[in-house]
């Protein structure tokens, strides 16, 4: 039998509670043995109680789990990363190994975290943290171990993929949208950290560090939220290019550079990612072996997130009943190996580029001019009939061109007396 503690009994855990029971025998039948639900812990004793748990299994102290010496697995589900990191590194000290769903604490404490499970001969699962219950880091892990990765391209953040969809399909505004995210629960308790890219950058930071063999963390990303995009270049891109908008989170390699970025960009509607909508996830990766594959579901909720967890316990634990665990480990970790990121100025991307110009003879030639000497190639163009008294909007598309060579261009573009109002950029990923 292996004895888990689990600390955090929100919606999260009370789900695992629930599979670990409606599903005993057949995860009694994959393990080898039976999973007990040894102790759980919550400051609120009576989220623990509605989930059915007998008295001696129910503490509000996890100082009990973690002292427990018949516990084998500490599942840590109280998000957050200050006690959480307590939780994990106490636990692994303490030679128990851990199943988290924490994208924070993982993907900043990385080094910290692997280097202990290392030396302690424990595992550290986290396949909730990122895509929920997309067994992502499960197939990096396994079933594309064969392949260098050259590119992951991610929809990993529900929120403003549900935010974009609606302004997209239904004209509702960001801020309606927004409010509806937050209603459903998806939507982080601090909805910044979805809007801004910082939730998808956490969990791009773990998909990476993986792919990669070496920590890339969160502040070696580059990041653009969705605040600023205006319905305007939503409508626009998708009538006259068949383009949707999405927050897209990249690393990628270029001639042996990586690249790692999140932000809102164009994907044509023939592109599989366009097709995820609301709070789904996908993530898209191409391999050199195996070419593109793209897995999908959704990427928050209880019982996603829940059968993540579950499929992590499982796992673990068939590698103790085995007396495999913690022999090999689970991350490929050497704390000598590092991933250089590049700066993003040098990535090379395709461009949606909106001008607001004055309607006069040689505004085309003198945008162009400034783009070509830049080395910006213009692919498409197309000019919007004038309203009277208004500015006019000219929609460009480029071929691949360089982030700097684009942005010293727009710069000095934008300080021309043509233009009516700042140019608009997005890229387009291919
Ligand atoms: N706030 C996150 C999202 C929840 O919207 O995807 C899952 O990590």
């Amino acid at each position: 039998m292996i004895n888990i503690g689990i600390i955090g009994c929100g919606t999260v855990g009370s789900t695992v509670i629930n599979i670990l029971d409606k599903n005993s025998s057949i995860i009694r039948k994959r393990v080898g043995c039976e999973i007990n639900i040894k102790k759980v812990c919550d400051k609120d004793l009576s989220r623990i109680r509605e989930s059915g748990l007998p008295e001696k299994c129910i503490t509000d102290d996890y100082m009990s789990v973690l002292n427990d010496p018949e516990i084998d697995i500490v599942v840590e589900l109280i998000g957050g990363k200050t006690l959480a990191n307590d939780i994990v590194l106490n636990s692994i000290e303490k030679g128990k190994s851990v199943v988290t769903a924490n994208k924070a604490l993982i993907s900043e404490n990385w080094d910290k975290i692997f280097s202990a499970a290392l030396s302690k001969k424990v595992l550290v699962y986290f396949e909730a943290s990122v895509g929920a219950g997309i067994p992502v880091i499960q197939a990096l892990h396994e079933g594309l171990a064969a392949n260098r990765i050259q590119s992951i391209v991610g929809i990993l953040n529900g929120t403003t993929n549900f935010i974009l969809t609606k302004m997209t399909d239904e004209n509702m505004s960001f801020e309606a949208a927004l409010k509806t995210a937050c209603k459903l629960g998806f939507a982080e308790a601090d909805p910044s950290l979805d809007i801004d890219g910082s939730d998808a950058a956490q969990k791009l930071s773990i998909l990476a560090s993986i792919s990669f063999g070496s920590h890339i963390s969160v502040n070696k990303i580059y990041k653009e939220g969705i605040s600023r995009v205006s319905p305007l270049d939503i409508k626009y891109a998708r009538d006259k290019f068949g383009f949707v908008l999405k927050l897209l989170a990249i690393v990628k390699t270029e001639d042996k550079r990586i690249f790692a970025a999140v932000y809102p960009a164009f994907v044509s509607t023939e592109h599989p990612l366009s097709t995820v909508e609301n709070e789904y996830n996908a993530v898209y990766i191409n391999g050199d072996s195996v070419g593109d594959i793209m897995l999908y579901g959704k990427g928050a909720g209880g019982g996603s997130a829940a059968s993540a967890v579950v499929a992590d316990i499982i796992d673990l634990s068939r590698n103790i009943y085995y007396g495999t665990a913690g022999k090999f480990p689970y991350v490929l970790y050497d704390k000598r190996m590092k991933t250089k990121i590049q700066d993003i100025s040098k990535m090379n991307s395709k461009y949606y580029i909106r001008f607001s110009t004055v309607d006069r003879p040689g505004v085309l030639s003198k945008i162009s001019g400034i783009l070509g000497k830049r080395h910006v190639s213009i692919s498409s163009c197309f000019q919007e009939e004038r309203q009277r008294g208004q500015s006019v909007p000219i929609l460009m598309l480029t071929h691949l061109a360089k982030e700097g060579d684009v942005k010293r261009a727009i710069k000095e573009i934008d300080d021309l007396d043509i233009i009516k109002s700042k140019t608009v950029v997005l890229r387009i990923v291919e």
